[in-house]
């Protein structure tokens, strides 16, 4: 029986909508208080047993890599002027057992394009993609939430949630029958569909499990909403021969990709900080006055 291992992270994506920060710098690198996105999708990862992470990267992502690397001067800067907590956080970022792998993606062809890059290093094994700028609080980590889902139906499995019709044509959207509790069976699912088009309001968020057939379907579609390979479009050819399944995951989704989301999450990992978020509760609170 095999376990899900491996994590794709696209992350060759332009981030227009944060711009002028995002001009030089990946949006994945955007913090949340102290920890960039990528940090975070990457501890998810983690916390569902997944050991290789594999980044499909594009220009202006070096910082990535270096964010997941020894850091050999910052590291004897620290050393030197005896900053051993400030030492030890650095060094132990991430688990000793996890690699890091990156794979170049030349061209923003589409999400599904980016998945279909990572073929060679996933090879024919049950895979994980987490889009970085949905950041998931959930406890336990939604990743984990569906591998254990994978695990007991051994199918590809989608994190979905209700969102308003209005915003239909932001998402990958499923149409679906109850199968259990949290867990339905996707009979179609279609990419950003017009309020009035769309099958249902359950959404795809950031988070798949995927059989390795998916590559298959990846590599014989054609280009679908705004002119990219989708990978909303590969599952949809995937589910002619796969049973496939949403599940709704428990937690909360922050829309890092959108500004206001963005500031949402700040706020509530901000009042959260071990450091600040005492004083910037009340900060908050003083505002209110
Ligand atoms: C991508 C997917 C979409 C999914 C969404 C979740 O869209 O194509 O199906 O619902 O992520 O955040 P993007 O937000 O990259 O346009």
């Amino acid at each position: 029986m095999k376990k899900v291992r491996k994590a794709v992270f696209p992350v060759a994506g332009m981030g227009t909508r944060f711009l002028p920060a995002t001009k030089a710098s990946p949006k994945e690198m955007l913090p949340i208080v102290d920890k960039p996105l990528i940090q975070f999708a990457v501890e998810e990862a983690v916390a569902a047993g997944i050991t290789d992470m594999v980044f499909v990267t594009g220009r202006s992502k070096r910082s990535i890599e270096d964010h997941f690397d020894k850091a050999y001067e910052l590291e004897s800067e620290l050393e030197a002027r005896g900053k051993s907590e400030l030492l030890d956080f650095v060094r132990n970022m991430i688990p000793k057992n996890i690699n890091c792998i990156y794979i170049r993606q030349a061209e923003a062809l589409g999400l599904g394009h980016a998945v279909l890059c990572a073929k060679p290093v996933i090879g024919d094994e049950p895979f994980a993609v987490l889009l970085a700028d949905d950041l998931l609080d959930g406890k336990p980590a939604v990743m984990k939430q569906m591998t254990d889902t994978y695990d007991y139906y051994r199918c590809s499995v989608l994190g979905v949630q209700d969102v308003p019709r209005a915003d239909t044509r932001s998402y990958g959207i499923v149409d679906a029958r109850a199968v259990a509790d949290r867990v339905e069976q996707i009979n179609a699912i279609v990419e950003k569909p017009k309020p009035e088009d769309a099958p249902s309001t359950l959404a795809v968020v950031g988070r798949y499990i995927l059989t390795p057939r998916i590559f298959h379907h990846l590599e014989t579609i054609k280009p679908g909403a705004g002119g990219e390979l989708q990978l909303t479009d590969g599952i949809a050819s995937l589910l002619s021969e796969e049973q496939v399944l949403a599940y709704r995951y428990d937690g909360t989704r922050y829309d890092c990709g959108s500004k206001l989301g963005y500031l949402q999450a700040t706020v509530v990992f901000g009042q959260r900080h071990p450091e600040v978020g005492a004083e910037f509760d009340a900060y908050l609170k003083s505002l209110g006055d």
